[in-house]
């Protein structure tokens, strides 16, 4: 019998310069941490998750379910399939007054990814995007694999902690490509009515080599009267440099569907094509079946779910605010509360340990009490954490009950 060949010691993996600056997501660092405390036994009530803890509505898992038995199967074209961009253009025109073209949409595995490939389709390294903090830490972590620049907005609690227009002017420059906004917005909640984009997209208008990417992926989930509007249906005139991002995961409790969509000029959507067909080819022709059975569908469900969380955030608020130390801006949408912590910082726990950071202050929640949160410096603000209300009544009551104790047991 031959000798096996004796073959040398590995080289390291050498990873590329795209992943120079990546780090684990704030949100999958808590994960870990609170898998690790429930495998040493612990009991930890998780407040922490950005997603819908509903099931998907019945009609539309039927819908998945009839696309598998039906053999729909197979490919789909790469940028979504005919009949789920006429469910995404039907949308458009029905829910926000927009008409665009099957040319003019692209449907993705993700809202997420959607992101990326407007991103990786058309930054450059050193490029700026604008990115109003708090906001939806991935803005940040896709930016910079991509080795763009981005330039942070700071947004205040007095305003709802909605831009300023004055603040953007000052962030714009020549290497300005993008300013990123969200609305409903994770972490925050703020809504942008009308009158609080006008002046912001004016802004922008005056600005042309700056595109807008508009995250409308918590569309629906809007409180108090709010009234969600997405920035094409203020100002019009952007069409040709507004990038408007959508999909099914929050509002129809679809996040492992993993299909987003995103509606912009067709040279964008054009060179986003490219990038699908030599990255996934196209999304699961099953998860597009069902999404188009959401889009079409009846929104009783979508409704109900509203409505829960609008009574689930009632009871966080009120909460927040009556814990001596805690301060929550009432927020108008999507599913988290932002408390700040501020007038916590520098007291001292039972075990005399001195909370400076974010991250201590949630460590010692989940070590100490047993509540996951998720502190507020990944999300560009610190001296606040984020609730996710996605979580049943009593499970949010006695997360409520454990912060009072955890806030009413530091000493100065
Ligand atoms: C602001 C924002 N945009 C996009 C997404 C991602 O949506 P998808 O599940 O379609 O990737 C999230 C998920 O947390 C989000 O908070």
């Amino acid at each position: 019998m031959s000798q096996p060949e004796t073959i040398p010691a590995s080289a390291p993996l050498h990873l590329s310069s795209h992943l120079a600056n990546s780090s684990p997501s704030a949100i999958s660092r808590t994960m870990k941490a609170v898998a690790e405390r429930k495998r040493q036994g612990h009991q930890v009530l998780g407040v922490h998750l950005g997603e819908p803890d509903f099931d998907t509505p019945q009609h539309i898992k039927e819908a998945g379910i009839a696309a598998i038995l039906g053999n729909d199967t197979h490919y789909t074209a790469m940028d979504g399939s005919p009949d789920l961009k006429d469910a995404i253009a039907l949308k458009f025109a029905r829910e926000n007054d927009l008409t665009f073209t099957p040319g003019e949409i692209v449907v993705s595995a993700s809202a997420k990814m959607m992101i990326f490939m407007a991103l990786f389709a058309t930054v450059e390294p050193g490029d700026e995007i604008i990115i109003p903090a708090p906001y939806w830490s991935s803005y940040i972590d896709i930016a910079q694999m991509l080795g763009a620049s981005p330039v942070v907005i700071a947004t205040r609690p007095q305003d709802g902690f909605r831009l300023r227009p004055e603040d953007l002017e000052d962030a714009i420059t020549p290497r300005t490509r993008w300013l990123l906004v969200n609305s409903p917005s994770n972490p925050s909640g703020a809504v942008y009515e009308d009158e609080h984009y006008a002046p912001v997209l004016d802004v922008v208008a005056r600005h042309p080599q700056v595109w807008l990417i508009a995250d409308d992926i918590y569309e629906h989930l809007v409180y108090d009267g709010a009234r969600f509007v997405t920035p094409l249906q203020v100002r019009p005139g952007l069409r040709d440099r507004t990038l408007t991002v959508n999909g099914v995961s929050k509002a129809y409790a679809m996040t492992g569907w993993r299909i987003g969509y995103g509606a912009g000029p067709e040279e964008l959507m054009r060179a986003m094509r490219a990038i699908l067909s030599q990255s996934t080819s196209c999304p699961s022709s099953v998860s597009q079946a069902a999404a188009a059975a959401a889009l079409r569908g009846p929104r009783v469900a979508v409704e109900d779910y509203r409505r829960q969380y609008a009574e689930r955030r009632e009871i966080v608020v009120r909460e927040l605010n009556s814990i001596p130390g805690l301060n929550c801006v009432t927020p108008a949408g999507a599913f988290y509360a932002f408390p700040s912590w501020r007038p916590l910082i520098g007291h001292v726990t039972p075990d005399g340990e001195r909370l400076e950071t974010d991250e201590q202050f949630c460590r010692y929640l989940l070590h100490d009490f047993g509540v996951a949160v998720i502190p507020g410096a990944p999300f560009g603000t610190p001296g606040h954490f984020r609730i996710s209300y996605a979580s049943a009544q009593p499970i949010l009551r006695e997360a409520m009950t454990r912060l009072r104790m955890a806030c009413g047991a530091l000493t100065t």
